[in-house]
């Protein structure tokens, strides 16, 4: 049988270096197929005699299940290198740059009303809101401006028509100021309240757009003066523009709803072209605030003879505008994409 061991020589050789499924089948089809040399060995034990064709079929017998289990180890074997081939062709490479991804921006008036609210809600101030569309009573009448009032003219109103009920026209509020009143109407006193909300008054140019957004500010308490005004604005503007010191200059003023009123300017310097607010030789308008005026109390129905009121109102884009250095006011209304990739804030920063 040297014939057989020369083919299972050969062929195991054949197996071993093998790389390749398909070649395997077909060494698998050359050596056990149909017409394959070790089936071609089987069918020649016919001519052989009993004794012959059992020593020699036992010996193909055992050569072709080595020669199966080589085929099948090797199988096994081609299989997982495919696998394997596969796997690292698939492989998520971390190192790789992440795809860029487009995120908005929040709205500078936006970061700048969480921020005064943060502030402001630390001293005991409720968030109050009132309608953009108010009428005359509200937003002039109730705030000490009764009709023919020559505030109401410099007010430049945008009425929402001639019809007039027992409130006067509807308009456009002027200012965040009414919702002082609309407060006092629905809170028992003592308690401070803000309202930050959008405004509007027939004017445009670069520095007067027809909406612009103001901050309210109202405490009705007892024993209360404008020292407390005083030390509430200046904590305020020192956190807001996070500087250890802060000086202020109240401006006498007039506005019909407080008594006295006065304007605050903030100290400021510039240094390296940027504005540096608390401290300097240069004032900047801030704020208004005063003291209710009674009629306001009156109108709010606030018992006078035991409450003070006091308040304030800034402009919210002012405000941003001195914070992080916004030129334009226009732009925050615009708002184009490349306006708020320039000066919006990435939302999840802290
Ligand atoms: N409402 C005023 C305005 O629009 C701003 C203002 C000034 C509000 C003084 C106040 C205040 O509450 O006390 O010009």
């Amino acid at each position: 049988m040297k014939e057989l061991d020369k083919l299972l020589a050969i062929c195991l050789s054949e197996i071993a270096g093998c790389d390749d499924v398909k070649k395997l089948d077909s060494i698998k089809s050359l050596v056990l197929g149909k017409n394959g040399k070790l089936t071609e060995m089987m069918k020649g034990l016919r001519d052989l005699s009993v004794e012959e064709k059992r020593e020699q079929g036992t010996e193909i017998n055992r050569a072709k299940s080595t020669i199966l289990e080589n085929l099948k180890i090797k199988a096994d074997e081609l299989e997982l290198k495919e696998l394997e081939k596969k796997l690292s062709a698939e492989k998520i490479d971390v190192s790789m740059p992440a795809r860029s991804c487009n995120f908005g921006r929040l709205h500078p008036l936006t970061k700048v009303t969480e921020e005064v609210s943060d502030i402001l809600s630390s001293y005991g101030f409720i968030l109050a809101d009132g309608p953009e569309i108010e009428n005359e009573y509200y937003n002039f009448t109730a705030l000490n401006m009764p009709e023919h009032h020559p505030a109401r003219t410099m007010h430049d109103t945008f009425y929402v028509n001639e019809l007039a009920d027992d409130f006067g026209r509807k308009l456009l509020r002027t200012h965040t100021s009414p919702v002082e009143i609309r407060t006092m109407h629905t809170r028992k006193p003592p308690f401070r309240m803000f309202s930050i909300g959008r405004t509007f008054r027939s004017d445009y140019d670069a520095t007067h757009t027809p909406m612009f957004s103001q901050i309210e500010g109202l405490i009705i308490d007892k024993d209360i003066g404008f020292a407390n005004l005083k030390w509430l604005l200046g904590d305020f503007l020192k956190r807001f523009f996070g500087v250890s010191k802060v000086n202020m200059r109240f401006r006498p003023s007039f506005f019909p709803f407080t008594e006295p009123s006065a304007e605050v300017d903030i100290a400021y310097h510039e240094e390296n072209k940027k504005l540096i607010f608390g401290t300097g030789d240069k004032w900047l308008e801030i704020a208004g605030c005063g003291v209710l005026h009674p009629n306001v109390l009156e109108a709010g129905r606030v018992d006078a003879s035991k409450y003070r009121g006091l308040a304030f109102g800034c402009g919210l884009e002012r405000l941003t505008s001195l914070k992080y250095g916004i030129p334009d006011l226009r732009g925050y209304f615009e708002s184009t994409v490349n306006w708020r990739n320039s000066f919006g804030f990435y939302p999840f920063a802290k």
